[in-house]
C-alpha cells in the first residue's frame, strides 16, 4: 500500500549544527551522526549566530533548556527564523515533560522535536516530516514589480510561474512558453487578490517592514508575509510568501489528539498499539471492500480508526484497568466513551465526517448495540469496518480482565456473529483477507509512534 512506501530523503542532509542551551545534548547526537552522517559542529548558544552567517547548516539541533523551561531554547530558535535561515531546527528534549506543550514548539519555529530516547528509526521519520513540511511551507513565493503594468511569479529556486506580456518582453519567448518550463501555475490562481492585498504596501516608507495577513480561500487557510525590498536594479519589490496553514492546523491538532491517545496509553497500556492495529486493519479492509480510490470515504475512515477509542481518556481507571468483569454500572460509563469521542472531535471541522463513525463503532446490526442502538443500514458503513477491525484486535490481545484468545478462535467468534453483531459483507470481506501472517505484519507496523501514522496519514490523503 502506497502509504508505506517512502524515499530516503535523509540522505540530502549534509551538514547539521547541535546547539547546546545549559544541558547536556545526550547521546542521541551520536545516533543522529551515525544515522545521517553529516558533517557536524557542536555550538554553545552565542557561537550560532556567526556559524549561521559563515556556513548555514541543513538542520540545527538545540538541546531542550529545562532549568528555564525552555525559554532560552525557544528565544534562540526564534532569533535563527528572525535571520531568514530556511533550513530545519529541531528541538531535542530529554522527556515529554521537559518539552512543554507541542503547539509552543512549532510556533517557537522548530520543525519538530526529537526525545534524547529516541530510536535511530524514529529520528529518521522526523527528519523526513521536517524536510517534508518545510517544502510545503516554502512553495510560495511570489515576487511583485513595482511597475504597474508588469508583474511576474517565481517559487524560490526562482521557476517562473507566471509573468505578463510587459515582463516577458525582455525575453523571445511569450509568457506561456516561459511559463510551460516551470511548474504548474494553477495552485497560484490567486493572483488578483494578491494584487490588491500587495500592491498598496509597496511604498518606500515601508521598506524592510513585514506584513501578515490571513486569508481564507475555500476551506483553507493561508498566511500571506509580505516583506518590502528595495532592489537597486528593479526598485521596489515586494516577496510574498504565501504558505497554506490549513493543513498546518490539522498536523498539529491531530498530534494534539494522538498524543492524548499515547498518554491515555499509559494508564490502560493498551489504547495507543490499538488504535493503530485497528488503523491498518481497516486500511486492508477497506481495500478488500474496493474502496482504495474513494479518497473521501477514506479519510473519514482512517481518522475514525485512528481516534475510535478517543473518548476513553474521560473513563476513571477503577473501570478501564478492571482485571474482572464490569458490573452493569460500570458497563454503562465503559460505553459512554463513543459519545465522549464523538464530543471531543466535533468541534474540529476537518472531522466533520468521521465523528459519526466513531460515535457508532460499537452499534451491531442487530440493534443491540450502543449508544443510539442503530439498526444494520442505518450503520454507517465505516462504523460497521471499524466494529470488527475492533473486535477481532480486542480479542487478540491480553485485556486486564482476561488473556487474549487464539487466533481461529477468534475467526470462529466472527463467523458465528456475522450479521448480528457483525455487518455481514463487512465481516465476510475481513476474514476472507485475514492470516496469520498479516496479523503479524500489523503488529510489527503499530509499533510505531501514533504521531508519526498521524502524520504520514496526512500526507496521503
Ligand atoms: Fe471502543
Amino acid at each position: 500500500m502506497h502509504i508505506y512506501r517512502r524515499i530516503d530523503d535523509t540522505k540530502d542532509i549534509k551538514s547539521v549544527a547541535f546547539v547546546v542551551c545549559n544541558d547536556e545534548i545526550t547521546p542521541v547526537s551520536d545516533i543522529i551522526i551515525n544515522t545521517l552522517k553529516p558533517e557536524y559542529r557542536m555550538l554553545s548558544d552565542n557561537e550560532v549566530m556567526q556559524y549561521l552567517y559563515d556556513s548555514p547548516p541543513d538542520i540545527f539541533f538545540i538541546g531542550s533548556d529545562t532549568r528555564t523551561q525552555n525559554q532560552k531554547s525557544f528565544r534562540l530558535c526564534h532569533t535563527i527564523r528572525e535571520s531568514g535561515y530556511q533550513g530545519i531546527i529541531v528541538l531535542i528534549a530529554d522527556s515529554l515533560k521537559h518539552l512543554g506543550a507541542t503547539t509552543e514548539v512549532t510556533s517557537a519555529g522548530f520543525d519538530n522535536y526529537l526525545l534524547s530516547s529516541d530510536s535511530a528509526e524514529r529520528i529518521k521519520d522526523i527528519i523526513h516530516w521536517a524536510i517534508i513540511n518545510r517544502k510545503r511551507k516554502n512553495k510560495y513565493i511570489i515576487q511583485f514589480d513595482d511597475n504597474p503594468d508588469s508583474f511576474y511569479i517565481t517559487d524560490r529556486d526562482g521557476r517562473i510561474h507566471e509573468i505578463n506580456k510587459r515582463a516577458a518582453m525582455g525575453s523571445n519567448l511569450t509568457p506561456k512558453e516561459i511559463v510551460r518550463n516551470g511548474i504548474n501555475i494553477s495552485r497560484v490562481g490567486t493572483l488578483k487578490s494578491f494584487k490588491s492585498i500587495i500592491r498598496p504596501l509597496i511604498t518606500e516608507e515601508n521598506i524592510g517592514k513585514v506584513f501578515s495577513r490571513t486569508v481564507y480561500e475555500r476551506e483553507s487557510i493561508f498566511q500571506i508575509k509580505t516583506k518590502i525590498h528595495n532592489v537597486p536594479t528593479i526598485g521596489l519589490v515586494a516577496t510574498v510568501v504565501k504558505t497554506d496553514i490549513t493543513r498546518t492546523i490539522y498536523a498539529r491538532t491531530l498530534d494534539i489528539l494522538v498524543n492524548s491517545i499515547t498518554m491515555l496509553s499509559q494508564r490502560d497500556n493498551y489504547t495507543a498499539q490499538h488504535s493503530s492495529r485497528v488503523f491498518y486493519y481497516c486500511m486492508h479492509l477497506a481495500d478488500r471492500l474496493g474502496y482504495s480510490r474513494n479518497k473521501k470515504f477514506l479519510r473519514e475512515l482512517y481518522f475514525a480508526a485512528l481516534l475510535h477509542d478517543i473518548g476513553k481518556i474521560g473513563i476513571r481507571d477503577h473501570i478501564l484497568l478492571k482485571p474482572g468483569k464490569l458490573t452493569k454500572k460500570e458497563f454503562h460509563m465503559l460505553s459512554t466513551h463513543p459519545v465522549k469521542g464523538y464530543k471531543i472531535l466535533k468541534r474540529y471541522e476537518f472531522l466533520r465526517d468521521s465523528v459519526e463513525l466513531v460515535r457508532s463503532h460499537h452499534e451491531r446490526p442487530d440493534g443491540m448495540g450502543y449508544p443510539d442502538k442503530l439498526r444494520g443500514n442505518q450503520i454507517p458503513l465505516g462504523a460497521s469496518i471499524i466494529a470488527v477491525a475492533d473486535s477481532f484486535d480486542a480479542m487478540t490481545t491480553n485485556r486486564p480482565y482476561r488473556g487474549s484468545l487464539p487466533y481461529e478462535k477468534a475467526v470462529s467468534e466472527i463467523k458465528e456473529n456475522l450479521g448480528t453483531q457483525y455487518n455481514k459483507d463487512v465481516g465476510a470481506a475481513f476474514l476472507s483477507m485475514l492470516t496469520p501472517k498479516l496479523v503479524e505484519d500489523i503488529r510489527n507496523m503499530s509499533r510505531k509512534p501514533l504521531d508519526i501514522i498521524a502524520q504520514e496519514l496526512l500526507e496521503t490523503i
